[in-house]
């Protein structure tokens, strides 16, 4: 198959292709997403294979407004405060699921993941298609999720039509995961929007689950390896000690925040001076080292409510530290 990589001038093809069954890669503004029709089993399992996915790891409903989401799922009141603040943006809640979303979308949970994505470009998607779309990151299982056009043609070339091209994702790193269809709030997965944004809008305290344990963990794709390069990647927090290994190494390259760097030794990609620029930049960088150096020394951030999300996906990219 023919992969081509179209504007939203184009739309009208690839809200057709989703429409009939088929796989469109679009844009939003955490990652790229590889959407199919959320009603339709068949075109569900398409994305599976297109992956690589086990088939126990469940995918997101993207709407384009509350009122869809109404469609897929039962939403309780604390998740219309939620979405009424934080959507459309980076920002997943997990609700008990209605039948319009198939079983193979949920990996036959009765729960079902709920996002309004702020990329206009998405929402036009599924407005066109007259579906609401499942979607996971438009990435090969385990692998570093796209955050351009290019990283999703270089991933999926081949198994897809089309690839929407809404240029480089704002923010960078994928959604908050928030569940409310348990006792009380918990965070799945952490990202953008903070723990702390998320307790003040709730007015309630809310857990952070993020890693799965040995009893029915509640986002079974927390078990898999994510985001791995493919290439060594250490762990730092300590820049000198960094600089020093890579010295050595010639085919090694230093990813940290533009305000450590020395640029008169050894190779470093930037992640600019802020958090928001550290998502933003994270997944470029990795992808870019994988094809032009054989070893990664990655720069973990101080922990923190606004570090979570990004040393979330820090440390799951890592394989070691530096001692
Ligand atoms: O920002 C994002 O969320 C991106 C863009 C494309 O929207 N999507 C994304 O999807 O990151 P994916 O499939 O790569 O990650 C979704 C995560 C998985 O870990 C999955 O296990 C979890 O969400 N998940 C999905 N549905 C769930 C559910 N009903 N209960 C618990 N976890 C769920
Ligand atoms: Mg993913």
């Amino acid at each position: 198959m023919e992969t081509r990589i179209i504007t939203t001038k184009e739309i009208a093809l690839a809200a057709a292709e989703i429409a009939c069954g088929g796989l469109v890669a679009f844009p939003t503004e955490t990652v790229y997403g590889l959407g199919a029709d959320a009603s339709d089993p068949v075109a569900i399992d398409k994305i599976y294979a297109a992956k690589g996915r086990p088939k126990d790891n469940p995918f997101i409903v993207h709407c384009a407004s509350i009122s869809d989401a109404e469609k897929a799922a039962y939403i309780t009141e604390d998740a219309r405060k939620l979405f009424e603040l934080f959507s459309p943006g980076p920002l997943t809640v997990v609700l008990k699921k209605k039948p319009l979303v198939c079983a193979a979308a949920t990996a036959g949970l009765d729960t079902v993941g709920i996002r309004i994505p702020a990329s206009p470009a998405a929402r036009l998607l599924i407005k066109k298609s007259g579906k609401l779309i499942a979607a996971p990151s438009a990435n090969i299982s385990g692998r570093v999720s796209p955050t351009s056009a290019q990283e999703v043609f270089e991933a999926l070339d081949g198994k897809i039509a089309y690839i929407l091209d809404g240029g480089e994702c704002s923010v960078g790193i994928e959604s908050v995961i928030i569940s409310l269809a348990g006792d009380s709030p918990v965070i799945l997965r952490p990202g953008k929007i903070t723990r702390n944004e998320l307790q003040q809008a709730l007015e309630k305290d809310v857990l952070m689950k993020t890693s799965a344990g040995d009893s029915a963990p509640v986002a079974p794709g927390m078990k898999y390896t994510h985001y791995s390069p493919k290439i060594p990647t250490v762990g730092f927090t300590d820049i000198d000690k960094a600089t020093a290994a890579a010295a050595n190494e010639k085919d090694s390259v230093i990813i940290a925040p533009e305000s450590l760097l020395n640029w008169e030794i050894g190779n470093f990609l930037s992640l600019g001076f802020t958090i928001d620029s550290a998502m933003r930049r994270l997944y470029s960088s990795l992808l870019l080292a994988e094809k032009e150096f054989s070893k990664i020394y990655l720069f973990v951030f101080p922990d923190g409510d606004d570090t979570d999300g990004l040393n979330n996906r820090i440390r799951k990219a890592i394989h070691s530290d530096l001692e």
